[in-house]
């Protein structure tokens, strides 16, 4: 059968010309397909006489496992060059560092509570925490405004319920962060340097205020401190907070009950083409309250008065943000508006320090 020799090189021709498993698969039918020539080959072979179809029968299925190796051979092979076609397309480099994705924004309060943390703990003041939700007594006595004071009505607040027929007074949303002076004060003794960001309550609403904003209390008590103590702890913030080589401030005489003598405290700034300028300029602007601790306040929280003495201030943190980072209403700030808060966040793996600038 001297054809099968012809037939066999131009089906292995075939195979190996096969470019794809499509084009490998139609050669696979053209041969060994039922109706492939092979196929009819073999079935010419009934045909025949014995001896001959012996011997045909044995060529031809020797050609036949010949065509199958070389297409599962091809078909191998192809499969091999499309896998490695795809390394090659896929390649991926995993020792490439990651590309950062912004997950959010640190909020501008929450940005300048860490900013005055760090200040304020360089200067050896630790944080203290009470809660937002308060005692009459811890909000209002305690801090010298007894029933009746005319500072309670200034406070605008907001009272919690009582069951029916319990007399005592409500609680209240705390209007103020003073109450942790006390706190403070009745677990820690004296001496103590501590600050206590956070969030205040009253009923008031428009371009500068709202119903819910943020405080930080600051208290020193030791032996021997005094109103010159207050001046350069508030100085020393100021400079460290609103970057600049001097600030000058202003007391002005005030009135707190929980101080005495107390002082309101401003600084000096410009305000010139609508731009805000700390530490120059012929304008001053209030940012605190301040004084040194009244002796019943001391008393309140057990602390003796006759040994001990000491200084406290009470400053509004939505303002100071607004101050440092231009930021025009207030109101803005609690409106989650992810447009507003992409713009005035700040990165969150940015913690501020004070070697590394505070912010940047
Ligand atoms: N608690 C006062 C307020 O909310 C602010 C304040 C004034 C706090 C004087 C103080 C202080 O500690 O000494 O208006």
């Amino acid at each position: 059968m001297d054809g099968l020799d012809t037939l066999k090189a131009r089906f292995i021709a075939a195979v190996s010309a096969a470019s794809d498993e499509a084009a490998l698969e139609e050669v696979r039918l053209a041969a060994l397909g039922k109706k492939g020539e092979i196929s009819a080959l073999m079935a010419g072979l009934g045909k025949m006489d014995p001896e001959a179809r012996k011997a045909a029968g044995a060529q031809l299925n020797i050609l036949k496992d010949e065509i199958d190796a070389a297409l599962r051979a091809k078909k191998a092979a192809l499969a091999d060059a499309a896998l490695n076609e795809r390394l090659q397309a896929e390649w991926l480099d995993v020792t490439l560092p990651g590309r950062p994705r912004r997950m959010g924004t640190i909020h501008p309060v929450s940005q300048v509570m860490d900013e005055l943390t760090a200040i304020f703990a360089d200067m050896g003041f630790a944080v203290a925490e009470g809660p937002q939700v308060e005692s009459d007594w811890y909000n209002f006595d305690a801090l010298n405004i007894p029933p009746e004071h005319p500072a309670r009505q200034e406070h605008d607040t907001f009272f919690m319920a009582r069951a029916e027929g319990d007399n005592r007074p409500p609680h209240v949303l705390r209007t103020h962060t003073s109450p942790v002076q006390i706190r403070a004060m009745a677990a820690q003794g004296a001496p103590i340097r501590v600050i206590a960001p956070g969030r205040v309550y009253r009923m008031d609403m428009d371009q500068t205020h709202t119903p819910m904003f943020h405080q930080v209390e600051g208290l020193a008590i030791d032996r021997d401190i005094s109103m010159a103590n207050l001046k350069w702890t508030l100085e020393e913030f100021c400079r460290a907070f609103f970057k600049v080589p001097s600030v000058e401030l202003r007391f002005r005489a005030s009135h707190f009950p929980f101080t005495e003598p107390s002082a309101e405290v401003d600084i000096r700034c410009s305000w010139e083409g609508g731009q805000l300028k700390i530490g120059e300029g012929d304008k001053w602007m209030e940012i605190l309250g301040s004084g040194m601790v009244h002796p019943k306040v001391l008393a309140a929280a057990g602390v003796d008065p006759t040994q001990w003495q000491g200084f406290a201030f009470g400053m509004g943190i939505d303002r100071i943000a607004m101050l440092k980072y231009g930021i025009p209403d207030l109101r803005a700030f609690f409106e989650s508006d992810l447009r507003w808060l992409r713009h005035y966040g700040f990165a969150a793996l940015d913690m501020p320090d004070l070697a590394g600038g505070l912010s940047r």
